[in-house]
């Protein structure tokens, strides 16, 4: 089984509210008192399953509105990391944060370069294969160059047809299974990774596709709640069947794209 040795995530900018990227305006605006407390139970979540020391706290940007979202400027598998070139401009430099730390950790760096562009919210690791979205925010140099930095796994390209990243719709619930939408865009994503699969993966269904995004690390599984999610109540039940769960409340970020992965990076 994939095994973590620890994570990155990032404090929540004083900008978000305001300025955080959105696909569309919900006309609720996010309260920064709320999301910064369900961040902090996501947070004392990862310390609880990793061990508090292991779990690398970076200081928010308020340049960078959007900077809480680490999964996306950054890539690691196999102790090295994919700085990526996101796909939208504003986020462009928020992977510098990182730097240090990587060093630090003795973790390898390599630069993605224009015109090649990806968010890490497109990137779907199975513990064996990548499934790479190709979206608004990630093009086929991008895939192109997450190829040639981890050359000991297959990478599968997957158009998203709707909503932001490929992980606004799918993620790993647990070895060998993924979480998946209902919506159209997720299941003709979900068609295409069938085919393209090397491994065999058994699907479990959310009838939101917000609700399928969850996080797998070392044997637990952190999830919505079925009462943000009402819809999901059944499959989001079924997760306790693969492993320990904990509930966290996204209700905040959710309001700007933001799901359960994008607040953290992983080390494998
Ligand atoms: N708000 C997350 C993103 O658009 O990148």
């Amino acid at each position: 089984m994939l095994s973590y040795s620890g994570a990155v995530v990032r404090g929540i900018a004083s900008s978000l509210p305001a300025n955080a990227l959105r696909m569309s305006d919900p006309g609720e605006k996010l309260d920064l008192d709320k999301a910064n407390q369900e961040h902090r139970a996501y947070v004392a979540a990862l310390q609880n399953t990793l061990g508090a020391e292991n779990v690398h706290v970076l200081d928010a940007d308020d340049k960078y509105p959007d900077c809480v979202f680490v999964e996306d400027p950054v890539v690691v598998c196999n102790g090295v990391a994919l700085m990526t070139r996101p796909g939208h401009t504003s986020r462009r430099g928020e992977g510098d944060a990182f730097l240090p730390l990587f060093e630090r950790l003795g973790i390898k760096t390599v630069v993605m370069e224009e015109p090649a562009c990806m968010d890490g919210g497109d990137v779907l690791f199975t513990g064996s294969e990548f499934f790479v979205g190709l979206s608004k925010r990630t093009n086929q140099a991008g895939i192109d160059v997450l190829a040639a930095t981890f050359p000991s796994h297959p990478v599968h390209a997957v158009p998203v047809e709707a909503g932001l990243h490929l992980k606004s719709m799918m993620s790993m619930a647990a070895p060998g299974t993924i979480a998946i939408g209902c919506s159209g865009a997720a299941q003709s994503a979900k068609q295409l990774v069938s085919a393209k699969a090397t491994s065999s993966y058994t699907f479990l269904e959310f009838a939101d596709d917000l609700a399928a995004n969850v996080v797998h690390v070392n044997g637990k599984i952190l999830h919505v709640p079925a009462a943000s999610f009402e819809r999901s109540r059944a499959a989001l039940a079924e997760l306790g069947k693969l492993g320990e769960t904990v509930q966290l409340c996204n209700e905040e970020l959710n309001k700007v794209d933001g799901a359960l992965t994008c607040c953290s990076v992983l080390l494998a």
